[in-house]
């Protein structure tokens, strides 16, 4: 600008204005790329033995529900359109020992939640996790060796593979190991298909990192009274948060042994994992959006300090955006009511 002209006369010379397609709703809804659909909402439910649902204190709006209430929150999910649910058992304390041995009871309570749900409604896909962490009185993902300090890899994997034959057989649509174990995806391909069960999927926790974002979920399934901590430290087995190529490569090994999806985990701290694994790989990519990233939400508009509605939709669409074909989030019913409204 010469310091002679007028700003009004100030005129750029640009060969394209941006804004101009952000001036009314509809231009931007014409440029808008991405959406959230209820196709792309799992929702995670959290399953007790009986009793009253009780709300989990950090996690506003989720409830351990027995198998009844269970089953009629899956008729409303499937009611709005949610294609799958993912089911984690709140186990009681007195059902965990070292080895997780109520894992591979064929009464355990998951597998009654799975036949309940299937029974009643069976146009919605169950998703049921792989894991020891529910029923060891440790809280860890797997058998610990005699010192105790250390969990032991395969003796681990042949647990899982019993589980999820014992998934399976229950009639779960997708079976979700999500205990970070190395080989589990093609043991527990090669059990399933053994067992007669070559149309369970399976969707692999792949790159699911050693993450301070799981703190409430371990409230609400119990784990962290058991362990004593909601920080136990997975690191292990779990991801280092600091890595990139080490996710890839662990989640297209997933690929490589069968994987029918592939995960993130947590999903809005790692954007640029679900951006690269997407690219790479040609799997049906899930993102978890975990308890530490609901809770904050909730806490910083309990406190006035963001818009709920506004936040809570963002983080979904940009997880979306970053590449995630499905989210398994806990706000799904919420949003997938507000997608129906
Ligand atoms: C472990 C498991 C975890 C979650 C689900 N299954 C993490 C952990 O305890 O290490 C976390 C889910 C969440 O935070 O929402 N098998």
């Amino acid at each position: 600008m010469k310091s002679s002209d007028k700003r009004e006369d100030f005129k750029l010379d640009l060969p394209r204005r941006p804004r101009r397609m952000r001036r009314t709703a509809s231009l931007r809804g014409m440029m808008q790329e991405t959406y959230v659909r209820v196709e792309d909402l799992i929702a995670p439910l959290i399953v007790k033995e009986s009793g009253e649902k009780e709300p989990v204190g950090s996690m506003p709006g989720l409830f351990r529900l027995n198998i009844e209430d269970l089953v009629a929150e899956c008729r409303e999910l499937a009611g709005l359109g949610v294609l799958a649910v993912a089911i984690f058992p709140n186990m009681d304390a007195s059902l965990k020992d070292a080895e997780g041995s109520e894992a591979g009871n064929p009464e355990t309570l998951t597998l009654r939640a799975v036949k309940a749900i299937k029974e009643a409604v069976p146009e919605i896909s169950v998703i049921t996790d792989v894991a020891l962490d529910p029923y060891t009185s440790h809280g860890h993902d797997g058998v610990l060796n005699a010192e105790g300090s250390y969990v032991m890899n395969d003796e681990t994997v042949a647990r899982l593979c019993e589980m999820a034959v014992l998934q399976a057989k229950a009639g779960v649509d997708i079976v979700a190991p999500s205990d970070m174990m190395d080989g589990r995806v093609g043991a527990i391909r090669e059990a399933l298909d053994e067992a007669g069960y070559i149309d369970t999927a399976i969707m692999a926790y792949s790159a699911k990192f050693a993450s301070a974002y799981y703190g409430p979920y371990r409230e609400a399934v119990g784990s962290a009274s058991a362990a004593g901590t909601t920080l136990l430290g997975k690191e292990t087995y779990q991801m280092n948060p600091a890595n990139r190529r080490e996710a890839i490569m662990d989640a297209l090994m997933d690929e490589d042994e069968g994987a029918d999806f592939v995960m993130v985990k947590p999903a809005g701290a790692y954007l640029d994992i679900i951006r690269e694994l997407r690219d790479a790989s040609q799997v049906t990519l899930a993102a978890y959006q975990v308890s530490g990233e609901y809770a904050q939400i909730h806490a910083a508009a309990k406190l006035g300090w963001l818009d709920y509605e506004k936040t809570r939709d963002e983080s979904l669409l940009a997880i979306k955006r970053a590449g995630a074909d499905v989210i398994l989030t806990y706000f799904a019913k919420e949003v997938a009511k507000k997608l129906r409204a």
